[in-house]
């Protein structure tokens, strides 16, 4: 059980508690009766930039507040002091932004223009138009100066509100001789209640100190207090997503107001939690702090690019007479549900980005055009990964390995956990037990499958070692305040961190991987980074100091959300750089943050083995999808605890729908490799892996598509079918791409029968039977254990390779099937993406990106590769390592009439082939090895 008492609440974070005593207090007032407002004649718009002071009449507060707008209507806002004492952290963006801070777009704002109105209360609005996006929709931001507040406007109808409910709060950087006489512990008096902000005039009193504790610890909080809070509210809006990792629901709870669902804010702090619950607001090991809000009028997001300790509280519906007087000026329905998130923040800058949407499709692209998508993985790294705390030795792998054969369950990649190493001493094995790791690698390698070894980022205090001893010399540890290497204590005992803000010491690192340094490796080794929140046993909330400081004078409160991300960034470079030419790493990391996804994938961490933690996954991977991070899964079978067959057969039968699909255990839990499990267990588990395997080609195309759009790879229904109200909330049947629903089972014992909804007026097909429905309906469906439930939707063309192998590598030059399931209308589409699966030539143009459609009853396959790589060289020369590689099927499910032959052409040849229709309604045709190249271009017409 996890110990909440590690862990603070909001109440034992200073910073939290003020924030929501100063949210009470805004909504207890009895007018709206602001503190903060726009300083008069102050506003102003140049060079793109919108530009304020926000000032405070009765603390000496002077912000200054910037609006920009960039690229696909992004505006982006920032709040900090205007001539500060001591600047913010401003780094963020460097490691954040796919391309830093210099690699922002603003857009063009030629015909901008601003305007003042100012209402009849008294209210002075300031009026900038930013533009239409491709769908005409007009795009307007106010700023009114008292109250203040901002909102985004689509089609004159509010749609982002910030500081609507004057939740607005902000604690100027302070330093030990420019201090306040704010309340020296983390003790909040009472009298705090009715003048939560600290006064800030600066008197000059070395003796005051910020020290904060918590249990044994103290933070000395060296520039004492300096957090903000804000709200940002989505009118029309009741349902919220996102800001990962929470074991919680997908639709986010409210977490203040009349019905609240938890008494705590929604953390983002990157802690190590061991036993976590499976439905608690708790912080996990990452953090995005991204939110959507969708309703079926738009969609639109909230990204605050902040590395720092957040709390966010949610409300829906929350009065405000700040709201009821900006009701005046914004074209609101009051009927509408308006749903709220209340940011408090320790440090940094207020650092904002809006996101205007106005669909779903429109928000993953503007998100993605920040923070990044995920290129292309491994083709391997897509399949099946068998892990264990611990593989014993040598003999037990290869053992392993030996019983997936016997078993025939495909799989490509098997782990070692810590105790591979010698004493917990990273890029080293014990040679007691793995004597030989090249031999082993090779083995492997025979079947084409790879190892992942796990390097945490402690390092073993040990002179001795010649990483810790070369990082000592070179200062690539963090420092403690002594000055002195800062030491804690994680698996090996004494450990040291290497300092990742200094770029030097993460190049270091990274060359750590390469061959001549990281001993018996081979280019089948890859790398699983564990414990980097960074885990500190025996540090505060099990991790590190946040007056603990980084290279280049970077406090560790301002940066703790993006350290774990620096550690996956370090691995991917090294292993990208290791090989001439280079190949795509693979890297696994338990913590993560905005822009992770640039580095690989992540796992939702140390889970049990029962029916709630199998529940749960769900939401938690579909979340982290949606807030770019999607190469994601759960540990498949649950980390703690012995799951029964029942559970690890369907926990198997989900896993296989994560886009990161691995079976991990704790050291002190039962074997459970699914032979163990004896029949008719293991046979089901076969099934279950070997559909994930023929599904590959799709879910590598959807890789692919969501690297060029950022549309999440696996989906809950809202996204797929946006104005359905009755799915915004579901998570017992998610989608995967446009084209897969999944409805896996996820209880217990005698239900064998499920309740299905199928959500929209279509054709709804169970993929590999006969079985065909139209929606919208509500299906009662028999679950028995070797079945979970899995409808294509009408209208998609999904391409899969069917011919059971022992691993990805294997399957590589197989025949293709093409299925089609057409829509009501009797037309799919669909796509297929294929590149060399190991290689970054497909940088270059060597690839293939084919779009199927079906019309009038004839299937087509047309080159859809992106004009500029058409005529490359690469793609020609890639073109020919796949040229001879067919397509063996062609299945078509269809709701009507069946068909008796069809006529190929390709080439500018026609052949004329039989159609099979199996069904009993005829419904489902068969045309078998109509020979079709894949690469090429071609037709197959159906005839009646
Ligand atoms: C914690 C990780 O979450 C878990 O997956 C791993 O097995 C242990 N550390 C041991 O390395």
């Amino acid at each position: 059980m996890v110990k909440v008492e590690d862990f603070k609440t909001c109440n034992d974070s200073r910073f939290c508690k003020l924030h929501r005593q100063f949210a009470d207090s805004a909504t207890k007032a009895s007018k709206a009766d602001p503190q903060y407002y726009v300083k008069k004649d102050s506003v102003a718009f140049a060079d793109n930039v919108l530009s304020a002071r926000i000032v405070n009449s009765q603390k000496n507060i002077d912000l200054s507040l910037t609006a920009t707008f960039l690229e696909q209507q992004i505006v982006r806002l920032r709040i900090q002091e205007a001539e500060p004492i001591k600047p913010r952290y401003q780094g963020c963006g460097e490691h954040v932004l796919k391309n830093g801070e210099a690699g922002l777009l603003n857009s063009s704002f030629s015909d901008y223009n601003l305007s003042i109105k100012n209402s009849t209360d008294g209210l002075t609005t300031h009026v900038l138009h930013f533009g239409k996006n491709s769908q005409n929709h007009d795009f307007t931001l106010l700023l009114t100066e008292k109250p203040w507040s901002l909102s985004i406007l689509q089609n004159d109808k509010p749609t982002i509100e910030v500081n609507s409910l004057g939740y607005f709060n902000f604690e100027n950087v302070k330093t030990h001789d420019s201090v306040s006489s704010v309340s020296p512990s983390n003790k909040i008096s009472d009298a705090t209640e009715n003048t939560p902000l600290a006064d800030n005039s600066t008197q000059t009193n070395t003796d005051v100190k910020h020290d904060e504790t918590f249990k044994s610890w103290t933070d000395s909080v060296p520039n004492g207090p300096q957090s903000f809070g804000i709200d940002i509210s989505f009118p029309g809006s009741s349902n919220l997503y996102g800001i990962p990792e929470h074991a919680s629901t997908l639709s986010l709870k409210t977490t203040r107001g009349a019905k609240e669902h938890y008494s705590e804010p929604y953390r983002l702090y990157n802690l190590d939690v061991f036993e976590y619950l499976e439905d608690s607001p708790m912080a996990l090991y990452g953090s995005v702090p991204l939110i959507l809000s969708h309703s079926s009028q738009h969609t639109v997001g909230l990204f605050s690019m902040n590395s720092a300790e957040t709390w966010v509280d949610i409300t829906k519906n929350q009065p405000s007479n700040i709201l009821n007087l900006l009701n005046k000026v914004v074209n609101r329905s009051n009927s509408a549900s308006f749903s709220s998130s209340h940011w408090i923040t320790e440090s940094g800058v207020l650092d904002m980005f809006l996101i205007p949407g106005p669909t779903p499709k429109e928000v993953f692209s503007q998100y993605a055009s920040l923070t990044g998508t995920t290129d292309l993985p491994r083709e391997f790294a897509l399949g099946y990964h068998q892990c264990r705390w611990n593989y014993l030795d040598q003999d037990d792998v290869l053992s392993v390995n030996q019983k997936f054969e016997e078993h025939r369950i495909p799989y490509d990649v098997i782990w070692l956990d810590i105790e591979h190493t010698d004493s917990k001493k990273y890029y080293t094995w014990d040679y007691k037990k793995f004597p030989d790791p090249v031999f082993m690698q090779n083995e492997l390698a025979k079947h084409g499958r790879n190892l992942v070894n796990v390097v945490d980022p402690h390092i073993k205090t040990d002179p001795g070692y010649s990483i810790s001893k070369t990082a000592a010399q070179n200062n690539h540890f963090i420092k403690n305040k002594n000055g002195k290497d800062f030491k804690g204590w994680c698996w090996p005992g004494d450990s040291n961190w290497v300092d990742y803000f200094n770029p030097e010491s993460l190049q270091w690192v990274s060359e750590q991987y390469s061959f001549k340094n990281y001993h018996n490796t081979t280019s089948n080794l890859f790398i699983w980074n564990d414990m980097n929140e960074p885990a500190i046993f025996n540090g505060p909330e099990i991790t590190m100091e946040k007056d603990i400081v980084h290279h280049g004078g970077i406090e560790h409160r301002d940066v703790h959300n993006i350290y774990g991300m620096l550690v996956q960034k370090s691995t991917f470079e090294g292993l990208s750089n290791r090989e001439n030419p280079p190949k795509r790493p693979f890297v696994l990391s338990r913590a993560y943050f905005a822009g992770t996804q640039r580095y690989g994938a992540i796992w939702t961490g140390d889970n049990t083995a029962d029916w709630n933690h199998l529940q749960v996954s769900i939401p938690m991977v579909l979340t982290n999808c949606l807030t770019g991070i999607n190469f994601n899964g759960a540990d498949v079978g649950g980390f703690f605890g012995n799951p029964s067959s029942e559970l690890l057969t369907r926990w198997y039968q989900l896993g296989i729908w994560y886009p990161f699909f691995r079976a991990h255990a704790h050291i002190d839990t039962k074997r459970r490799e699914p032979w163990l499990l004896g029949e008719p267990y293991v046979s089901h588990i076969r099934d279950a892996i070997q559909l994930r395997y023929r599904f590959l080609p799709y879910w590598y195309t959807l890789f692919y598509e969501n690297k060029q759009t950022g549309m999440p790879i696996a989906r809950p229904l809202w996204v797929e079918f946006p104005e359905n109200s009755n799915f915004y909330e579901t998570t017992t049947q998610f989608m995967v791409g446009s084209a897969l629903m999944i409805s896996p089972v996820l209880s217990e014992g005698d239900v064998v029968t499920q309740q299905i909804k199928l959500p929209s007026q279509e054709s709804y097909y169970e993929f590999d039977t006969d079985y065909s429905v139209p929606g919208p309906e509500t299906l009662t469906m028999q679950t028995p254990i070797d079945k979970q439930v899995i409808f294509a939707v009408g209208g998609n063309i999904i391409p899969t390779k069917d011919r059971p192998r022992r691993s990805s590598k294997l399957m590589k030059n197989d025949p293709y099937t093409i299925n089609v399931f057409t829509s009501m209308r009797g037309e799919a589409k669909g796509s297929l993406y294929i590149d060399d699966g190991e290689t970054f030539d497909y940088k270059k143009g060597a690839y293939i990106y084919r779009e199927f459609s079906f019309t009038n009853a004839t299937l087509y396959s047309k080159d859809a590769t992106p004009k500029e790589h058409i005529d490359s060289d690469s793609q020609k020369a890639f073109i020919e390592t796949i040229k001879d590689i067919r397509v063996e099927r062609v299945v078509i499910s269809k709701m009507y009439n069946s068909f008796t032959k069809a006529i190929i052409t390709e080439n500018g040849v026609q052949r004329e082939v039989e159609v099979t229709c199996t069904s009993k309604n005829k419904t489902k045709c068969v045309i078998r090895d109509p020979a079709v190249l894949i690469s090429n271009d071609w037709s197959i017409q159906l005839v009646f």
